[in-house]
């Protein structure tokens, strides 16, 4: 079998121009406020795609960026302003942050309503007991792109590679609410090649590089690699040998143009939603 290769980039664009043309029908511009610590170099340009993107749909939107030496305080205070500026719709801190300030406190201090990462431990609470509320982008985008895929996810074997609190666990809640049976595999996973050869849809998301081979991919499986790992030669590769699982697989992602464009359309999405779940009380 040769694997499809599910188009992330197209199926982002297709999600940013419905975005637009909804907003586009707003009396209001959606604002999102994206809020940068330091100066780390991969979040300058996550940033400034985040921004691009959003100007371009017809968001109002703006990066603050404090100095790597700001204090936890000083960034709560931030975080204060924009939860009580009625303009703002979404806030997203960018991680990681630097030593000084811990993530969890800059996490709980986003006003659930404007908490457009979903990292909140309300949304991941309510996402756990299958309440609505903001969902973490990155899974949001694979169920987009499953979906896009044709996948038959009700009662579908899925494994999710990878616990982490803004993919692994997410993705596993949104697979579970979808009617699939859902298997959460990691590091400690007992025999990880032969759980993920049972999977029908195989999610991955550990952060290493080509660790997911052909002999790991059940024949004809639909295989979404999370994965973004840059190796010793500057090459990027995901999660998965995709030249291997793609020779097994019915429908694969590539890495780039997989999920990772549809990460930016979520949180554009997820802006929208908020701006209007805000607006309607
Ligand atoms: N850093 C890398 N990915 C993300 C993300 O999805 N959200 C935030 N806030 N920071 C990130």
């Amino acid at each position: 079998m040769t694997a499809r290769i599910i188009d992330g980039k197209q199926v982002a664009e297709g999600l940013r121009t419905r975005l637009a043309a909804r907003i586009a029908t707003l009396p209001f511009r959606p604002g999102l406020r994206v809020v940068r610590v330091g100066d780390d170099p991969a979040s300058g340009v996550y940033v400034r795609n985040k921004d691009r993107a959003a100007a371009a749909a017809g968001f109002d939107s703006a990066t603050l960026h404090l100095p790597p030496t700001a204090t936890e305080a000083e960034l709560l205070a931030v975080i204060a302003e924009l939860n009580a500026d009625p303009a703002v719709d979404g806030i997203l801190v960018q991680l990681p942050l630097p030593p000084q300030i811990r993530a969890e406190a800059a996490i709980a201090a986003v006003d659930p309503a404007k908490d457009v990462d979903g990292f909140h431990p309300l949304n991941a609470g309510r996402l756990a007991a299958g309440q609505p509320g903001l969902v973490p982008c990155t899974p949001k985008g694979v169920m987009h792109l499953l979906r896009e895929a044709g996948a038959r996810l009700r009662g579908a074997r899925a494994l999710v590679l990878g616990r982490s609190q803004i993919v692994g666990r997410p993705m596993a809640q949104l697979l579970l609410g979808a009617d699939c049976t859902v298997t959460i595999a990691h590091s400690r996973t007992r025999d990880l090649a032969a759980e993920c050869r049972r999977a029908e849809i195989l999610v991955a998301a550990v952060g290493r590089p080509e660790m997911v081979r052909g002999d790991w991919v059940g024949e004809g499986a639909i295989v979404i690699d999370v994965g973004i790992n840059r190796t010793a030669e500057g090459k990027l590769v995901g999660d998965v040998a995709f030249a291997e699982a793609a020779s097994r697989a019915a429908a694969i992602t590539p890495v780039p143009g997989g999920v990772g464009p549809m990460t930016i359309a979520c949180l554009l999405e997820n802006t929208l939603d908020a701006a209007l779940a805000r607006r309607q009380g």
